[in-house]
Protein backbone atom coordinates (compact mmCIF):
# COMPACT_ATOMS: atom_id res chain seq x y z
CA UNK A 1 0.00 0.00 0.00
CA UNK A 2 1.52 3.43 -0.67
CA UNK A 3 2.23 5.53 1.98
CA UNK A 4 2.10 9.38 2.06
CA UNK A 5 5.41 10.88 0.66
CA UNK A 6 5.41 13.83 3.04
CA UNK A 7 7.44 12.46 5.83
CA UNK A 8 8.91 15.15 9.09
CA UNK A 9 11.82 12.11 9.16
CA UNK A 10 15.33 11.26 8.11
CA UNK A 11 16.26 7.74 6.06
CA UNK A 12 18.81 5.62 7.66
CA UNK A 13 19.64 2.33 6.86
CA UNK A 14 16.38 1.09 5.46
CA UNK A 15 14.59 2.90 8.45
CA UNK A 16 12.66 6.36 8.71
CA UNK A 17 14.31 8.20 11.67
CA UNK A 18 13.42 11.18 13.83
CA UNK A 19 15.54 13.18 15.93
CA UNK A 20 14.81 14.91 19.53
CA UNK A 21 16.33 17.91 17.84
CA UNK A 22 14.27 18.83 14.50
CA UNK A 23 14.21 22.39 12.59
CA UNK A 24 11.29 23.92 10.97
CA UNK A 25 10.84 23.95 7.24
CA UNK A 26 9.73 27.45 6.04
CA UNK A 27 7.44 27.80 2.72
CA UNK A 28 9.58 30.85 1.21
CA UNK A 29 5.97 32.03 0.01
CA UNK A 30 4.58 32.47 3.26
CA UNK A 31 6.80 32.85 5.66
CA UNK A 32 5.29 29.76 7.40
CA UNK A 33 6.39 26.55 8.51
CA UNK A 34 5.02 24.00 6.69
CA UNK A 35 7.12 21.10 8.98
CA UNK A 36 9.98 20.02 11.01
CA UNK A 37 12.48 17.36 10.48
CA UNK A 38 15.00 16.06 12.03
CA UNK A 39 18.15 18.04 12.53
CA UNK A 40 20.47 14.87 12.60
CA UNK A 41 24.54 15.01 14.06
CA UNK A 42 27.99 13.73 12.47
CA UNK A 43 27.36 10.92 14.30
CA UNK A 44 23.88 9.87 12.35
CA UNK A 45 26.27 10.82 9.69
CA UNK A 46 29.09 8.12 10.55
CA UNK A 47 25.72 5.65 11.24
CA UNK A 48 25.38 6.33 7.52
CA UNK A 49 28.46 5.73 6.20
CA UNK A 50 28.82 2.69 7.67
CA UNK A 51 25.68 1.28 6.63
CA UNK A 52 26.05 2.47 2.66
CA UNK A 53 29.67 0.47 3.27
CA UNK A 54 27.71 -2.55 3.88
CA UNK A 55 25.65 -2.38 1.53
CA UNK A 56 27.94 -1.49 -1.22
CA UNK A 57 29.25 -4.94 -1.57
CA UNK A 58 25.98 -7.02 -2.25
CA UNK A 59 24.21 -4.18 -4.08
CA UNK A 60 27.50 -4.24 -6.49
CA UNK A 61 27.24 -7.67 -6.64
CA UNK A 62 23.89 -7.42 -8.03
CA UNK A 63 23.84 -8.57 -11.91
CA UNK A 64 23.12 -4.77 -13.90
CA UNK A 65 20.13 -6.15 -15.22
CA UNK A 66 18.59 -6.56 -11.83
CA UNK A 67 19.99 -2.94 -10.65
CA UNK A 68 18.48 -1.08 -13.29
CA UNK A 69 15.02 -2.79 -13.04
CA UNK A 70 14.85 -1.34 -9.47
CA UNK A 71 16.36 2.02 -10.53
CA UNK A 72 13.31 1.64 -13.53
CA UNK A 73 10.93 0.99 -10.98
CA UNK A 74 12.10 4.22 -8.86
CA UNK A 75 11.54 5.91 -12.35
CA UNK A 76 7.88 4.86 -12.71
CA UNK A 77 6.96 5.51 -9.09
CA UNK A 78 8.27 9.36 -9.47
CA UNK A 79 6.16 9.34 -12.68
CA UNK A 80 2.99 7.66 -10.95
CA UNK A 81 3.71 10.12 -7.77
CA UNK A 82 4.77 13.65 -9.87
CA UNK A 83 1.98 15.65 -8.66
CA UNK A 84 2.39 15.08 -4.92
CA UNK A 85 5.93 15.44 -5.16
CA UNK A 86 5.61 18.64 -7.18
CA UNK A 87 3.12 20.12 -4.85
CA UNK A 88 5.98 19.26 -1.74
CA UNK A 89 8.26 20.95 -4.07
CA UNK A 90 6.63 24.21 -4.38
CA UNK A 91 5.48 23.95 -0.76
CA UNK A 92 9.43 23.75 0.02
CA UNK A 93 10.88 25.85 -2.45
CA UNK A 94 8.50 28.30 -4.09
CA UNK A 95 9.04 27.57 -7.05
CA UNK A 96 5.33 28.00 -9.29
CA UNK A 97 3.59 24.35 -9.41
CA UNK A 98 3.83 24.68 -13.55
CA UNK A 99 7.84 24.60 -12.26
CA UNK A 100 8.09 22.00 -10.63
CA UNK A 101 5.79 19.70 -12.46
CA UNK A 102 8.54 20.23 -14.80
CA UNK A 103 11.29 19.64 -12.67
CA UNK A 104 9.40 16.45 -11.92
CA UNK A 105 9.57 15.13 -15.34
CA UNK A 106 13.28 16.27 -15.75
CA UNK A 107 14.22 14.64 -12.44
CA UNK A 108 13.03 11.91 -13.33
CA UNK A 109 14.37 11.66 -17.23
CA UNK A 110 17.61 11.23 -15.57
CA UNK A 111 16.31 8.13 -13.86
CA UNK A 112 15.11 6.60 -17.04
CA UNK A 113 18.24 7.33 -18.72
CA UNK A 114 20.57 5.75 -16.15
CA UNK A 115 18.31 2.85 -15.64
CA UNK A 116 18.94 2.32 -19.51
CA UNK A 117 22.56 4.01 -19.43
CA UNK A 118 23.74 1.44 -16.75
CA UNK A 119 23.32 -1.40 -18.71
CA UNK A 120 26.21 -0.14 -21.42
CA UNK A 121 29.44 0.47 -19.21
CA UNK A 122 31.56 -1.29 -21.20
CA UNK A 123 35.07 -2.37 -20.70
CA UNK A 124 37.17 -2.88 -24.11
CA UNK A 125 40.12 -5.16 -25.19
CA UNK A 126 43.44 -3.22 -26.18
CA UNK A 127 45.65 -4.39 -28.71
CA UNK A 128 48.57 -5.76 -27.00
CA UNK A 129 52.06 -3.85 -28.49
CA UNK A 130 54.26 -7.19 -28.16
CA UNK A 131 53.45 -10.67 -28.01
CA UNK A 132 52.40 -13.07 -24.67
CA UNK A 133 50.00 -10.55 -23.38
CA UNK A 134 46.47 -9.71 -23.86
CA UNK A 135 45.07 -6.08 -22.18
CA UNK A 136 41.62 -5.00 -21.42
CA UNK A 137 39.55 -2.51 -19.25
CA UNK A 138 36.48 -3.21 -17.27
CA UNK A 139 34.75 -0.84 -15.29
CA UNK A 140 33.49 -0.92 -11.39
CA UNK A 141 31.34 0.93 -9.29
CA UNK A 142 33.37 3.65 -6.92
CA UNK A 143 32.13 2.69 -3.88
CA UNK A 144 30.48 4.49 -1.34
CA UNK A 145 29.51 8.03 -2.84
CA UNK A 146 28.33 11.32 -0.49
CA UNK A 147 26.05 13.95 -2.34
CA UNK A 148 25.21 17.88 -1.79
CA UNK A 149 22.52 19.23 -2.94
CA UNK A 150 20.94 22.32 -3.47
CA UNK A 151 17.41 24.14 -2.66
CA UNK A 152 16.86 25.54 -6.49
CA UNK A 153 16.04 21.84 -7.60
CA UNK A 154 15.02 20.00 -4.99
CA UNK A 155 14.34 16.50 -6.99
CA UNK A 156 16.44 16.52 -10.01
CA UNK A 157 19.55 17.83 -8.20
CA UNK A 158 19.51 14.71 -6.29
CA UNK A 159 18.31 12.33 -8.77
CA UNK A 160 21.25 12.89 -11.82
CA UNK A 161 23.58 11.79 -9.36
CA UNK A 162 21.71 9.43 -7.93
CA UNK A 163 20.33 7.47 -10.62
CA UNK A 164 23.67 6.78 -12.34
CA UNK A 165 25.25 5.95 -9.03
CA UNK A 166 22.44 3.53 -8.24
CA UNK A 167 22.79 2.01 -11.43
CA UNK A 168 27.13 2.11 -11.95
CA UNK A 169 26.81 -0.23 -8.48
CA UNK A 170 27.40 2.49 -5.64
CA UNK A 171 25.74 3.29 -3.04
CA UNK A 172 24.58 6.90 -1.77
CA UNK A 173 24.22 9.10 1.24
CA UNK A 174 22.34 12.26 0.36
CA UNK A 175 22.85 15.57 2.44
CA UNK A 176 19.82 18.22 0.98
CA UNK A 177 19.77 21.41 1.28
CA UNK A 178 17.98 22.40 4.75
CA UNK A 179 15.08 24.48 3.14
CA UNK A 180 14.13 21.61 0.92
CA UNK A 181 14.53 18.55 2.40
CA UNK A 182 11.01 17.15 2.13
CA UNK A 183 11.26 16.74 -1.53
CA UNK A 184 14.46 14.32 -0.79
CA UNK A 185 12.67 12.41 1.71
CA UNK A 186 9.77 11.70 -0.32
CA UNK A 187 11.90 10.08 -3.00
CA UNK A 188 13.43 8.27 -0.25
CA UNK A 189 10.25 6.82 0.14
CA UNK A 190 9.73 6.08 -3.37
CA UNK A 191 13.68 4.48 -3.33
CA UNK A 192 12.60 2.19 -0.64
CA UNK A 193 9.22 1.14 -2.26
CA UNK A 194 10.59 0.80 -5.46
CA UNK A 195 12.68 -2.44 -3.41
CA UNK A 196 15.97 -1.03 -3.57
CA UNK A 197 17.70 -2.66 -0.73
CA UNK A 198 18.32 -1.03 2.74
CA UNK A 199 21.53 1.43 3.14
CA UNK A 200 21.53 1.86 -0.47
CA UNK A 201 20.42 4.79 -0.02
CA UNK A 202 20.15 7.42 3.01
CA UNK A 203 19.53 11.18 3.37
CA UNK A 204 20.50 12.98 6.48
CA UNK A 205 18.45 15.79 7.19
CA UNK A 206 20.73 18.79 9.59
CA UNK A 207 20.85 22.21 10.11
CA UNK A 208 24.59 21.64 10.20
CA UNK A 209 25.37 21.74 6.77
CA UNK A 210 29.49 22.31 7.43
CA UNK A 211 29.87 19.39 10.05
CA UNK A 212 28.59 17.01 7.65
CA UNK A 213 29.55 18.09 5.07
CA UNK A 214 33.11 17.98 6.53
CA UNK A 215 32.42 14.15 8.29
CA UNK A 216 31.35 13.63 4.07
CA UNK A 217 34.63 14.74 2.43
CA UNK A 218 37.33 13.40 4.87
CA UNK A 219 35.62 9.87 5.89
CA UNK A 220 37.66 7.30 4.80
CA UNK A 221 34.99 5.19 3.37
CA UNK A 222 33.21 7.77 1.56
CA UNK A 223 35.12 7.30 -2.16
CA UNK A 224 33.55 9.91 -3.70
CA UNK A 225 31.93 13.28 -3.07
CA UNK A 226 29.52 15.07 -5.73
CA UNK A 227 28.26 18.43 -4.76
CA UNK A 228 26.08 21.19 -6.48
CA UNK A 229 26.03 24.47 -5.08
CA UNK A 230 28.33 27.51 -4.88
CA UNK A 231 32.22 27.72 -5.87
CA UNK A 232 32.75 28.92 -1.86
CA UNK A 233 32.04 25.46 -0.85
CA UNK A 234 33.21 23.17 -3.53
CA UNK A 235 36.45 24.38 -2.32
CA UNK A 236 36.68 23.84 1.20
CA UNK A 237 34.89 20.13 0.22
CA UNK A 238 38.19 19.74 -2.26
CA UNK A 239 40.19 21.01 0.08
CA UNK A 240 38.77 18.60 2.67
CA UNK A 241 38.67 15.32 0.63
CA UNK A 242 41.74 15.43 -0.45
CA UNK A 243 42.99 13.98 2.95
CA UNK A 244 42.30 10.71 1.40
CA UNK A 245 42.16 11.69 -1.98
CA UNK A 246 38.89 11.75 -3.02
CA UNK A 247 36.91 11.26 -6.65
CA UNK A 248 34.74 14.79 -6.79
CA UNK A 249 32.31 15.89 -9.15
CA UNK A 250 31.17 19.39 -8.54
CA UNK A 251 28.81 21.53 -10.03
CA UNK A 252 29.25 24.90 -8.50
CA UNK A 253 28.61 28.97 -9.62
CA UNK A 254 28.27 30.14 -12.64
CA UNK A 255 27.93 33.82 -14.66
CA UNK A 256 26.22 32.92 -17.69
CA UNK A 257 25.94 35.61 -20.34
CA UNK A 258 23.52 35.78 -23.31
CA UNK A 259 25.22 37.35 -26.48
CA UNK A 260 22.59 39.16 -29.39
CA UNK A 261 24.32 40.03 -32.36
CA UNK A 262 22.74 42.18 -35.24
CA UNK A 263 21.81 39.48 -37.36
CA UNK A 264 19.90 37.68 -34.33
CA UNK A 265 16.14 37.33 -34.29
CA UNK A 266 15.54 39.79 -31.77
CA UNK A 267 12.10 37.84 -31.10
CA UNK A 268 13.51 34.49 -30.61
CA UNK A 269 15.67 35.98 -28.27
CA UNK A 270 13.39 37.84 -26.54
CA UNK A 271 11.83 34.41 -25.88
CA UNK A 272 15.07 32.42 -24.87
CA UNK A 273 15.67 35.26 -22.57
CA UNK A 274 12.60 34.85 -20.74
CA UNK A 275 13.52 31.47 -20.48
CA UNK A 276 16.72 31.31 -19.94
CA UNK A 277 16.26 34.44 -16.88
CA UNK A 278 13.09 33.79 -15.22
CA UNK A 279 13.56 29.81 -14.50
CA UNK A 280 12.63 29.83 -10.72
CA UNK A 281 13.15 33.37 -10.38
CA UNK A 282 16.54 33.22 -11.88
CA UNK A 283 17.85 31.20 -9.42
CA UNK A 284 19.36 28.74 -11.33
CA UNK A 285 23.10 28.07 -12.00
CA UNK A 286 22.72 28.63 -15.76
CA UNK A 287 20.50 31.33 -15.33
CA UNK A 288 21.21 34.56 -17.88
CA UNK A 289 23.40 37.08 -15.37
CA UNK A 290 25.09 39.26 -18.10
CA UNK A 291 22.94 40.46 -21.27
CA UNK A 292 25.31 41.97 -23.90
CA UNK A 293 23.66 43.20 -26.91
CA UNK A 294 25.29 44.63 -29.94
CA UNK A 295 24.90 49.04 -30.32
CA UNK A 296 22.46 48.75 -33.59
CA UNK A 297 19.46 46.81 -31.95
CA UNK A 298 20.47 47.42 -28.43
CA UNK A 299 17.06 49.90 -27.84
CA UNK A 300 15.33 47.58 -29.55
CA UNK A 301 15.86 44.73 -27.67
CA UNK A 302 15.83 46.79 -24.10
CA UNK A 303 11.84 47.72 -25.33
CA UNK A 304 10.84 44.15 -26.28
CA UNK A 305 12.71 42.95 -22.94
CA UNK A 306 11.11 44.92 -21.00
CA UNK A 307 7.55 44.98 -22.51
CA UNK A 308 7.67 40.94 -21.79
CA UNK A 309 9.00 41.30 -18.44
CA UNK A 310 5.72 43.48 -17.22
CA UNK A 311 3.69 41.10 -18.68
CA UNK A 312 5.25 38.06 -15.73
CA UNK A 313 2.84 37.41 -13.38
CA UNK A 314 4.42 37.17 -10.01
CA UNK A 315 2.98 35.37 -6.57
CA UNK A 316 2.74 32.09 -4.72
CA UNK A 317 3.87 29.39 -6.72
CA UNK A 318 0.42 27.65 -5.98
CA UNK A 319 -1.97 29.89 -7.54
CA UNK A 320 -2.79 29.46 -11.12
CA UNK A 321 -1.00 31.43 -13.69
CA UNK A 322 1.93 32.29 -11.40
CA UNK A 323 5.27 32.28 -13.53
CA UNK A 324 7.70 33.96 -11.02
CA UNK A 325 7.67 32.71 -7.20
CA UNK A 326 9.64 34.39 -4.23
CA UNK A 327 13.02 33.97 -3.52
CA UNK A 328 14.43 31.14 -1.32
CA UNK A 329 14.46 33.44 1.90
CA UNK A 330 15.41 37.20 3.29
CA UNK A 331 18.61 36.77 2.17
CA UNK A 332 17.92 35.46 -1.16
CA UNK A 333 16.06 38.53 -1.75
CA UNK A 334 18.80 41.08 0.34
CA UNK A 335 21.34 39.55 -2.51
CA UNK A 336 19.30 40.73 -4.93
CA UNK A 337 18.53 44.26 -3.36
CA UNK A 338 22.23 45.21 -3.05
CA UNK A 339 22.98 44.13 -6.51
CA UNK A 340 20.10 46.22 -8.49
CA UNK A 341 21.46 49.51 -5.51
CA UNK A 342 24.43 49.28 -6.54
CA UNK A 343 23.83 49.24 -10.28
CA UNK A 344 21.50 52.12 -10.14
CA UNK A 345 24.55 53.82 -8.13
CA UNK A 346 26.93 53.24 -10.96
CA UNK A 347 24.26 54.44 -13.50
CA UNK A 348 22.00 51.99 -14.22
CA UNK A 349 18.86 52.86 -15.70
CA UNK A 350 15.82 50.92 -14.25
CA UNK A 351 12.91 49.94 -17.68
CA UNK A 352 11.02 48.32 -15.08
CA UNK A 353 10.76 46.68 -11.70
CA UNK A 354 13.69 47.38 -9.27
CA UNK A 355 11.68 47.22 -6.19
CA UNK A 356 11.61 44.36 -3.54
CA UNK A 357 7.77 43.16 -3.16
CA UNK A 358 5.89 41.84 0.55
CA UNK A 359 7.67 38.78 1.62
CA UNK A 360 10.70 37.12 -0.46
CA UNK A 361 9.26 38.44 -3.30
CA UNK A 362 10.96 40.86 -6.02
CA UNK A 363 9.53 42.20 -8.96
CA UNK A 364 11.07 41.14 -12.24
CA UNK A 365 13.51 43.52 -13.49
CA UNK A 366 15.59 44.88 -16.74
CA UNK A 367 18.26 48.02 -15.76
CA UNK A 368 20.15 49.32 -18.75
CA UNK A 369 22.99 51.16 -19.09
CA UNK A 370 24.67 48.88 -16.33
CA UNK A 371 28.19 49.39 -15.79
CA UNK A 372 30.87 47.01 -16.59
CA UNK A 373 31.96 47.33 -12.53
CA UNK A 374 28.75 46.36 -11.19
CA UNK A 375 28.19 43.79 -9.09
CA UNK A 376 25.64 42.07 -11.16
CA UNK A 377 28.16 41.73 -13.49
CA UNK A 378 31.06 40.11 -11.39
CA UNK A 379 28.65 37.53 -9.36
CA UNK A 380 25.98 35.42 -9.44
CA UNK A 381 22.45 37.65 -8.93
CA UNK A 382 20.19 33.98 -8.27
CA UNK A 383 17.06 36.36 -9.00
CA UNK A 384 14.32 37.89 -11.71
CA UNK A 385 16.99 40.46 -13.32
CA UNK A 386 18.00 41.31 -16.32
CA UNK A 387 21.05 43.42 -17.09
CA UNK A 388 21.85 44.66 -20.12
CA UNK A 389 25.26 45.82 -21.00
CA UNK A 390 26.21 46.63 -25.17
CA UNK A 391 29.14 45.65 -27.29
CA UNK A 392 30.23 46.84 -30.54
CA UNK A 393 32.17 44.27 -32.15
CA UNK A 394 31.86 40.28 -32.15
CA UNK A 395 35.73 40.59 -30.21
CA UNK A 396 34.56 42.57 -27.61
CA UNK A 397 31.62 40.64 -26.81
CA UNK A 398 33.82 37.21 -26.60
CA UNK A 399 36.17 39.26 -24.16
CA UNK A 400 33.40 40.69 -22.18
CA UNK A 401 31.59 37.35 -21.79
CA UNK A 402 35.09 35.22 -20.85
CA UNK A 403 35.52 38.24 -18.41
CA UNK A 404 34.80 35.88 -15.22
CA UNK A 405 36.76 33.18 -13.37
CA UNK A 406 33.25 31.17 -13.90
CA UNK A 407 32.48 28.65 -17.15
CA UNK A 408 29.26 26.91 -16.38
CA UNK A 409 26.61 27.93 -19.27
CA UNK A 410 26.71 31.08 -21.77
CA UNK A 411 24.29 31.68 -24.54
CA UNK A 412 23.91 33.30 -27.57
CA UNK A 413 21.61 34.91 -31.02
CA UNK A 414 22.43 35.02 -34.25
CA UNK A 415 21.30 33.74 -37.35
CA UNK A 416 24.85 33.55 -38.83
CA UNK A 417 26.20 30.40 -39.51
CA UNK A 418 29.56 31.39 -39.49
CA UNK A 419 29.09 33.84 -36.47
CA UNK A 420 27.54 30.72 -34.67
CA UNK A 421 30.29 28.46 -34.97
CA UNK A 422 33.08 31.19 -34.13
CA UNK A 423 31.27 32.66 -31.41
CA UNK A 424 30.24 29.03 -30.10
CA UNK A 425 34.16 27.59 -30.04
CA UNK A 426 35.41 31.06 -28.30
CA UNK A 427 33.20 31.57 -25.94
CA UNK A 428 35.02 29.78 -22.45
CA UNK A 429 31.80 28.01 -20.91
CA UNK A 430 30.72 23.90 -20.84
CA UNK A 431 27.78 24.62 -22.25
CA UNK A 432 26.50 26.94 -25.12
CA UNK A 433 23.25 27.84 -26.25
CA UNK A 434 22.75 28.77 -29.88
CA UNK A 435 19.48 30.29 -30.76
CA UNK A 436 18.00 28.73 -27.42
CA UNK A 437 18.26 30.05 -23.36
CA UNK A 438 17.72 26.03 -22.23
CA UNK A 439 20.64 23.86 -22.64
CA UNK A 440 19.92 21.10 -19.61
CA UNK A 441 18.08 17.61 -20.91
CA UNK A 442 19.57 14.32 -19.51
CA UNK A 443 20.86 12.89 -22.55
CA UNK A 444 23.19 15.80 -22.57
CA UNK A 445 26.58 16.30 -20.60
CA UNK A 446 25.80 19.15 -18.05
CA UNK A 447 29.09 20.87 -16.56
CA UNK A 448 31.06 23.42 -16.23
CA UNK A 449 34.44 24.90 -16.61
CA UNK A 450 37.32 27.32 -14.87
CA UNK A 451 35.57 27.41 -11.42
CA UNK A 452 32.44 26.59 -12.17
CA UNK A 453 32.91 22.93 -12.05
CA UNK A 454 34.74 19.44 -12.21
CA UNK A 455 33.06 16.85 -14.20
CA UNK A 456 29.72 16.21 -16.05
CA UNK A 457 25.91 14.99 -15.01
CA UNK A 458 23.77 13.28 -17.39
CA UNK A 459 24.12 11.97 -20.58
CA UNK A 460 26.46 8.80 -21.15
CA UNK A 461 29.41 10.68 -19.69
CA UNK A 462 27.62 10.76 -16.47
CA UNK A 463 27.69 7.71 -15.36
CA UNK A 464 31.69 7.62 -15.79
CA UNK A 465 31.65 10.01 -12.27
CA UNK A 466 30.61 6.91 -10.66
CA UNK A 467 32.76 4.24 -12.45
CA UNK A 468 36.86 3.42 -11.84
CA UNK A 469 38.35 1.84 -15.04
CA UNK A 470 40.21 -1.47 -14.10
CA UNK A 471 43.10 -2.19 -16.40
CA UNK A 472 43.66 -6.23 -16.91
CA UNK A 473 46.92 -7.67 -18.11
CA UNK A 474 47.06 -11.12 -18.71
CA UNK A 475 50.05 -12.61 -19.05
CA UNK A 476 49.96 -16.18 -20.89
C1 LIG B 1 21.39 24.38 -11.49
O1 LIG B 1 20.91 25.49 -11.43
O2 LIG B 1 22.28 24.05 -10.72
C2 LIG B 1 20.90 23.34 -12.47
C3 LIG B 1 20.07 23.84 -13.55
C4 LIG B 1 19.66 22.78 -14.54
O3 LIG B 1 19.85 21.58 -14.34
O4 LIG B 1 19.13 23.17 -15.57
Amino acid sequence: MHQPLFIEQAYIDGKFVGSKHTFQVINPATGKSIGQIPDLTVADTKKAIIAADKAWKPWNSLPVGERCTLVRNLYELIRKHKDELARIMTLESGKPLTESLVEVDYGNSFVEWFSEEGKRTYGETIPALKSGIHLSTIKQSVGVVAAITPWNFPLAMITRKLAPALAAGCTFILKPASQTPFTAIALARLVDEAGIPKGVFQVITSKDSQGIGKELSTHPLVRKISFTGSTSVGRSLMEQAAGTIKRVSFELGGNAPFLVFDDADIDKAIAGAIAGKFRNSGQTCVAVNRFYVQEGIYSAFADKLTAAVKKLKVGDGLKKGVQVGPLINPAGLEKVQEHVQDAVDKGAVVKTGGKALKGNFYEPTVLTDVAPNSLLAQEETFGPVCALFSFSTEEEAIRLANDTPFGLAAYFYSENIHRCRRVAEALEAGMVGINTGMVSNASAPFGGIKQSGIGREGSRYGIDEYLEIKYLCYGE
